[in-house]
């Protein structure tokens, strides 16, 4: 799928038994942004993988290296999915004797830079963690509070492409000055490094974090069901306005996977995130997934209205109405019409449904579709 110029261009989304989202896309969203960091990283969403929604604290170089494998193995490392990012519990409990973050040799024995060796060398890119307070939130490692330039150097040093900055034992001193610290530390590290933001939205990150940082979290932690996946989505969707290239809201993780939800809800998981341009970080067991989860998670249609170039947030508009909520489990009949998505009446469009990849030709005015319980339409309408 070509996405065309963003003028004529307008997606479509529905959804049952959560408000319906319809994203427009269209040239009055290009507004003025805050600054950027303008180092040219994250000009799209990030696309990868993090270990922490599936294997938590249990993790050792092995994992990270057949993730590796796996996401290159799988086809997914070709459509756009680069970092493979380690979470929490990689470090030993101490700093070593120069005050360095050192991993751990009983779970890393080869060290994070020959981990970062073997990634780049399949092409993909090395992803760490670290927490903006004394310890990171397992308490099984130091956090990099006091010690950014050190630590930042060190990653450099090592290879890390992309930094997951946690929020623990935060000493109640401000997000701001402590993720300030770190993103100039990184940006005097001598290596392009991918900052991504977690302060879990406390302190409105969407706000300020554009001039420092990739990404933001823009909520707390996601967990692997229906309420929380649409919870979330709803609360990162007020900051649409702030997001563009350069810089990212993030509703946290993928959960596609991790079989807490249908495949349904997982399609609607993934299409949510695609169209809310949120990072696309995989958060399943890639090695052992299954063929519904890489269909999901390789939907080139999906994944190209994430990555299109002009990087507007699709964001909540008209809500389905009561009669169509009411119907509940049985699935529901939506309509859409032109006039709601700012869309002339009388324009002719072509049509691209993204998952089953078929095109209705001329259609005029409005659409009618019926859509099952917690499950999800996603449209590009071209006007002919
Ligand atoms: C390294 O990790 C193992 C397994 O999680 C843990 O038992 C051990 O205490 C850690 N070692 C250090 C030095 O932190
Ligand atoms: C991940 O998948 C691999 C391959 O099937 C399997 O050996 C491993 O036990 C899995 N790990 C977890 C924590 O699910
Ligand atoms: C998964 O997909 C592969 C390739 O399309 C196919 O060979 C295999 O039978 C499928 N497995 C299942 C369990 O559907």
């Amino acid at each position: 799928m070509t996405l065309m110029k963003p003028s004529y261009v307008f997606l479509l989304f529905l959804l049952t038994l959560a408000p319906g989202i319809w994203a427009v896309r269209s040239p009055a969203a290009a507004m003025a942004r805050r600054a950027a960091l303008e180092d040219g990283i994250g000009q799209t969403p990030q696309m990868g993988w993090n270990s922490w929604n599936h294997f938590g604290c249990n993790i050792n170089e092995q994992v990270i290296r057949q993730t590796a494998d796996a996401m290159v193995d799988s086809g997914l490392a070709k459509l756009g999915y680069v970092y493979i990012n380690i979470d929490d519990c990689w470090a030993a409990y101490d700093r070593d004797s120069q005050g360095n973050l050192a991993a751990n040799t009983s779970t890393f024995p080869s060290g994070i830079a020959a981990l970062a060796d073997y990634v780049h060398q399949k092409g993909l890119k090395l992803g760490i963690y670290s927490d903006a307070g004394p310890r990171t939130c397992s308490n099984l490692m130091p956090g990099s509070l006091g010690h950014e330039e050190q630590d930042a150097k060190t990653f450099a040093s090592w290879g890390i492409d992309y930094l997951k900055y946690d929020n623990c034992n935060n000493q109640g001193i401000s997000p701001q000055p402590r993720y300030d610290a770190m993103s100039k530390a990184l940006l005097n590290s001598g290596r392009g490094i991918f900052f991504s933001l977690c302060e879990w939205g406390s302190d409105d990150p969407a706000i300020w974090a554009r001039a420092i940082g990739h990404s933001w979290r823009t909520t707390g932690d996601i967990q692997d069901n229906w309420a929380s996946m649409t919870s979330i989505a709803d609360a990162n969707d007020k900051w649409a306005s702030q997001a563009g290239p350069g810089g990212w809201n993030d509703p946290d993780m993928l959960e596609v996977g991790n079989g807490g939800m249908t495949t349904e809800e997982y399609r609607s998981h993934f299409s949510i995130w695609a169209l809310a341009k949120a990072p696309l970080v995989i958060g399943c067991n890639i090695s052992s997934r299954s063929n519904e989860t890489k269909g999901i998670l390789s939907n080139q249609n999906v994944i190209a209205v994430n990555q299109d170039e002009h990087g507007v947030q699709g964001h909540k508009g008209t809500k389905c109405n009561k009669m169509e909520t009411k119907k509940g489990p049985a699935g529901a009949s939506i309509t859409a019409r032109w006039s709601s998505i700012g869309l002339d009446p009388a324009t002719v469009v072509d049509v691209h449904d993204l998952w089953t990849d078929e095109v209705i030709s001329s259609v005029q005015r409005e659409m009618k579709q019926t859509v099952d319980s917690h499950a999800c339409k996603m449209y590009v309408l071209t006007p002919k």
